[in-house]
């Protein structure tokens, strides 16, 4: 039995990969050519995990790449190539995803979209009616700001807020038309924001607090004057806003174990979440602690008070949400994100070092 595996090399894929790999999977790597070849990308990543020699034994005995274009129609191999790749294939991880936030959303959809259309292409036209793993994202819910997001719902009405959200419900509507025009069989999963509590360490790709407190600190560099007076800086957060953070090693094995005990051809949109928001008082204040900067959140704080809307507009919206996910799906299998580690202040201060 093959898993192909696409983004195998970002943060979210090298976990998954070392998930599938203890269940002892044979897994083909498609990859975007890099100088360093994938596997070698993931053998440094389970160093960094600890592995110990029999992990890393399996890891190479277990691992095939192939190297793919993404956004061509054949994924770069031609039509035979494309064809012999096609009929190899039982289970395919498509987890390859542009996710900036500055990418244009012809620039997304290149990726997210296209990139998605042909892989589904491609399981269409291999033998063995393999089973696609889509790694989907809670971000197609889109602008929608509060209330609770159901597995079943991919709605449009509330818009966008970046093109990474727009490419991402794009790319999960092909896959549910792929399922309902082709009889394709899939388990789409959607992520919230993962992240990891492990020290950065440069053979692991950034998580996206990672990315956060890169952009915010290169925004401090550029606004001294918001750090420049005395008193704390104003960041007024409305009540209840929230964001929903989750380790991605749970997410990693939840979904892995998920994909293991599905049967049947039914199609299954999984939430893939913690099951408590986290004040997003708390995400500010742990970046204020990285940062050196003690940060007011208190609608009351009168200065400057729009700041980082104005300076960091990709991330404004996203301040003030307080929506939830259904999470039933997981939680029926006994999948459901375990109590510990508790995500709070201490988890992402640990998350961003
Ligand atoms: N991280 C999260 O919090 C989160 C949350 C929800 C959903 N997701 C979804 O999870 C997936 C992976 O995210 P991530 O955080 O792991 O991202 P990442 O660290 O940026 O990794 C992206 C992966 O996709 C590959 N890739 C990107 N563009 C490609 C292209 N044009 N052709 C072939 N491969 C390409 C990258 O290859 P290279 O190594 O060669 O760059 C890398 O392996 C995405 O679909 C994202 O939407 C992530």
């Amino acid at each position: 039995m093959l898993t192909a595996v696409t983004g195998a090399t970002g943060f979210l894929g090298l976990h998954l990969v070392r998930e599938l790999l203890a269940r002892r999977r044979r897994l083909l790597l498609l990859a975007r050519p890099h100088p360093l070849p994938a596997p070698v990308r993931v053998e440094r990543f389970l160093r960094t995990c600890g592995a110990d020699a029999e992990e890393l034994r399996v890891a190479r005995t277990h691992l095939q790449t192939r190297e793919i274009a993404l956004e061509d129609g054949f994924l770069g191999l031609g039509r035979e190539g494309f064809q012999r790749l096609a009929d190899r294939i039982d289970v395919l991880w498509h987890c390859a995803g542009d996710i900036s936030f500055g990418s244009s959303l012809q620039q997304a959809r290149r990726t997210n979209v296209d990139g998605t259309r042909h892989v589904l292409r491609l399981l269409t036209a291999g033998e063995r009616a393999p089973l696609l793993c889509h790694v989907s994202t809670v971000a197609v819910a889109g602008a929608r700001p509060d209330g609770v997001v159901e597995e079943k719902e991919l709605d449009a009405s509330f818009g966008f807020n970046t093109p990474y959200e727009q490419s991402k419900f794009e790319a999960e509507g092909l896959v549910h038309r792929w399922v309902s025009e082709y009889g394709g069989r899939a388990l789409v999963f959607r992520p919230s924001c993962l992240a990891t509590h492990r020290p950065a360490h440069p053979d692991r790709p950034h998580h996206p607090l990672q990315v956060l407190a890169r952009q915010v600190g290169a925004m401090l560099r550029r606004h001294p004057e918001l750090t420049g007076t005395p008193g704390p800086m104003a960041l007024p957060v409305p009540a209840g806003a929230g964001t929903n953070v989750l380790p991605v090693e749970h997410a990693a094995y939840a979904m892995v174990e998920a994909a293991a005990r599905h049967t049947g051809d039914r199609p299954r949109i999984h939430h893939v979440v913690n099951r408590r928001n986290l004040p997003m008082t708390e995400v500010i204040a742990a970046l204020g602690d990285h940062f050196g900067v003690p940060v007011d959140t208190s609608w009351r704080s009168s200065r400057a008070p729009q700041d980082m809307r104005r300076t960091l507009p990709a991330y404004a919206y996203w301040l003030s949400f307080s929506r939830t996910y259904e999470g039933a799906g997981l939680a029926r299998l006994g999948l459901a994100c375990p109590a510990r580690p508790v995500v709070d202040r201490d988890y992402v201060a640990a998350a961003l070092h």
